[in-house]
């Protein structure tokens, strides 16, 4: 989505690594717009740049570890230009704060995931004063008011609707990174969908952490601001990612139904785990019976809904048995994609406190096995696209093929046809292979 031009001599280079989620992707987005504004300009290699940022996550994984060893590759480079500017943004940023510029001396800056609007400033005074900056407040008083920025926005973009998460799962960091929940206002929203179309764009993913608690200041919910855009928008598809089963009802399905010709049957539902007594340790606020229940609710009123799920091996205290019933779950709801990871412990949060750690080759083998069942599974259920036509919005074409999504999120290629411009257009598609995550077929 990040696109590159080739350093231009009166403008400054900026070199952005990204880690992390969706969101932590958009923020980088909106990261080189406000730069762009003040004469930098993205380049391929640290090497060419004047500012170095390291957009981070702390989701998973000796995330701090991740961005001292990041920052020790720039050694060199900030010896040999000492203007050189580097900084750590993102939910490491927000997480270690001030700590960071301690820690590693290299770093000129650290800013927090309220502070991205901000950045143009910073770079600014670190250009005439050489003072380290820290900017990780979290604005919770402020409305959430921002508008989209994408340089160039494409076929398919983000939209941020929601930022923060109140929802504290007790293996999670993201509401200690992210801070409260707050929502953008409908009317704002329905503004900045509008203004996307006419810049080109078809498809917008609407983005938070947990899509359907979104509440706009006038009161309408995660389905109206579904059926407001879908009806006072042109845009022509709508997609949104997390959407958190405690949270997922009858009316968000019934708006899905109603607005199926722009509102997409694939449905991310992150499960974590298949047992009731697990579910309720990571404070989830379902069980495995109310989960099955709303996975039947979406089916009923949208049979050729795509899920997909995010699962979690080896929380503390998992038994075999407990394990045993996340297996299990994959035979009751058919998952298309699975996301699964490692219990790992995180600062802030209550599960890293529960005695009853397990050891990493117990987590490890019950990934593996679960890997192992779910591959088969979504090779027999990705089978059933085959001599099927699909729906496809073209985001690129290259060498003779062209490259688009179903309306389940299927990336699909297809061979072109003559020299007819397809990039965001709609074609029906053939499929002739399918695989889990990609099908092939021609053009109808
Ligand atoms: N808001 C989303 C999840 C955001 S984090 C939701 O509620 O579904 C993305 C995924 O990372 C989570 O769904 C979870 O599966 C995984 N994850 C989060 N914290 C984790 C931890 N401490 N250890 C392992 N995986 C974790
Ligand atoms: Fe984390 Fe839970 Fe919030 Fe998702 S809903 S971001 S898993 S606390
Ligand atoms: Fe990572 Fe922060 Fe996203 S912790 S997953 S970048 S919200």
């Amino acid at each position: 989505m990040i696109n590159v031009k080739p350093l231009s001599s009166k403008r400054q280079g900026v070199y952005i690594s990204t880690y992390g989620c969706q969101m932590n992707e958009n923020d980088t987005e909106r990261m080189l717009s406000l730069l762009e504004m003040v004469n930098y300009e993205p380049v391929n290699s640290p090497d060419q740049a004047s500012l170095i940022i390291i957009n981070s996550c702390s989701v998973r994984e000796k995330p701090v570890h991740k961005v001292h060893s990041e920052v020790g590759r720039y050694k060199e480079l900030k010896k040999n230009n000492p203007d050189l500017l580097i900084g750590v943004g993102g939910c490491v940023a927000q997480q270690e704060k001030t700590r960071l510029l301690t820690d590693i001396p290299l770093l000129d800056f650290v800013f927090g995931t309220d502070a991205i609007d901000e950045l143009p400033d910073i770079v600014e005074k670190l250009k005439s004063s050489h003072q380290k900056i820290a900017k990780v407040r979290f604005e919770h008083q402020k409305p959430y008011q921002i508008q989209t920025l994408v340089r160039n926005p494409g076929v398919s973009t983000f939209v941020n609707i929601t930022k923060g998460c109140d929802n504290f799962c007790t293996f999670c960091v993201v509401p200690f990174t992210r801070g409260r929940e707050r929502s953008r206002a409908l009317a704002e929203l329905v503004k900045d969908v509008q203004s996307l179309v006419q810049r080109g764009v078809k498809e917008v993913t609407l983005l938070g952490q947990n899509v359907n608690s979104y509440k706009s200041a006038c009161g309408a919910n995660f389905a109206q601001l579904l059926k407001t855009l879908s009806r006072e928008t042109d845009i022509q598809r709508i997609r949104f990612t997390t959407s958190h089963p405690k949270d997922f009802n009858e009316e968000l399905v019934q708006v899905m139904f109603e607005e199926s010709e722009k509102v997409m049957e694939y449905i991310h539902l992150p499960v974590q785990s298949g047992n009731s007594k697990v579910l309720e340790r990571m404070n989830r606020g379902y069980s495995r019976e109310e989960y099955i229940q709303k996975v039947k609710m979406i089916f009923k009123y949208l049979p050729q809904a795509v899920l997909s799920t995010d699962i979690i091996v080896g929380f503390p205290g998992e038994t075999e048995e407990q394990f045993q019933e996340t297996l299990s779950l994959l035979d009751e709801v058919p998952y298309e994609s699975l996301y699964a990871f490692k219990y790992s412990p995180r600062p802030f949060t209550k599960a890293a406190r529960f005695s009853d750690q397990l050891p990493e080759d117990v987590k490890s083998e019950r990934l593996q096995r679960l890997f192992d069942k779910h591959k088969s599974i979504a090779q027999q259920l990705s089978q059933k696209y085959v001599g099927k036509i699909v729906q496809v919005l073209v985001e690129k074409t290259s060498e003779g093929r062209g490259i688009g999504r179903s309306t389940q999120n299927k990336v699909v290629h297809f061979p072109l046809k003559g020299e007819q411009e397809l990039v965001g257009k709609m074609v029906d598609v053939q499929v002739s292979e399918a695989f889990p995550q990609t099908l092939r077929g021609h053009l109808l």
